[in-house]
């Protein structure tokens, strides 16, 4: 039980035939664990009926939907629903079902506890893992981490599952480009602990992915921005140290 009111954000794009499965084990979710949660479903106009799928629940359901124009991105749906959502806790998921419904209790009390003040779904610390990846997309992801490595004592660095206080990102630059927004408050978000929250990956069953090959150009360009941040601070450190 907690008194501190949690919107968890969901990007979608064709997601008609998962999100009402999502909406109501995180509503079921928050009446088990006494949680003021509010869903907020950020959909970019999405021609399977996604977003009017999430709003016949609003009646029985906290939610609520965003509907943008046109498909602009998961880092910028994410950041678009930050800015409508009322609590103090922020969470976001996919709304594929990999990310586990189960692990939201525990990624929320970590942070309403006090004990960090974000706190990251991860498939990469004892107790969580992959179920259902190709060979091809573990490799990647575990490629993808490795360049990430020095940003961050995370291990889950490409996680798109994770929570925090608002005030962790209050006034931060967050850039809103691509997928890895996860990576974005890692490395710039303003917080003193971190921890990572196992949990098992499991790949969608319906619908597709939307990871194409511009992700992995938008990928290296924000980690090109991230160590250019790190190394102009370094700088200014140095200099202001002589
Ligand atoms: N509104 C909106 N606009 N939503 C989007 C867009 C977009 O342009 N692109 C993707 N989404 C939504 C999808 O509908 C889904 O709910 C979520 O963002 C993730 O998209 P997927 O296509 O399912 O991504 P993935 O499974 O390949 O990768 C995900 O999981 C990885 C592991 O945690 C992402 O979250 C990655 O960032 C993450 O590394
Ligand atoms: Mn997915």
């Amino acid at each position: 039980m907690s008194d501190l009111k949690v919107s968890v954000v969901i990007p979608t794009y064709n997601e008609r035939d998962n999100i009402s499965a999502l909406i109501e084990k995180l509503s079921l979710l928050f009446q088990s664990r006494g949680l003021q949660g509010e869903i907020i479903i950020v959909d970019d106009n999405s021609p399977d009926g996604t977003a009017d799928e999430a709003e016949a629940h609003a009646r029985r359901f906290p939610v609520r939907v965003l509907r943008r124009g046109q498909k602009s991105g998961l880092s910028s749906a994410v950041l678009s629903g930050f800015g409508i959502a009322g609590g103090e806790i922020l969470g976001v998921m996919d709304a594929d079902l990999s990310h586990d419904p189960e692990a939201v209790g525990a990624l929320v009390e970590a942070v309403t506890s006090g004990r960090a003040e974000v706190s990251v779904g991860s498939r990469y610390v004892e107790g969580g893992g992959i179920r259902d990846w190709p060979a091809l997309r573990r490799f990647m992801s575990w490629f993808a981490i490795l360049l990430a490595r020095p940003l961050t004592s995370v291990r889950d660095v490409t996680s798109g599952f994770f929570f925090l206080r608002k005030e962790v990102i209050e006034g931060v630059r967050l850039s809103d480009r691509g997928f890895k927004i996860g990576l974005e408050v890692m490395a710039k978000g303003r917080y003193g602990k971190i921890v990572e929250i196992p949990y098992t990956f499991t790949d969608r069953r319906k619908g597709s992915s939307k990871l194409k090959a511009g992700e992995v150009v938008d990928y290296l360009s924000q980690l090109m921005s991230l160590y250019g941040d790190r190394i102009i601070r370094v700088l200014q450190r140095k200099s202001r140290a002589r």
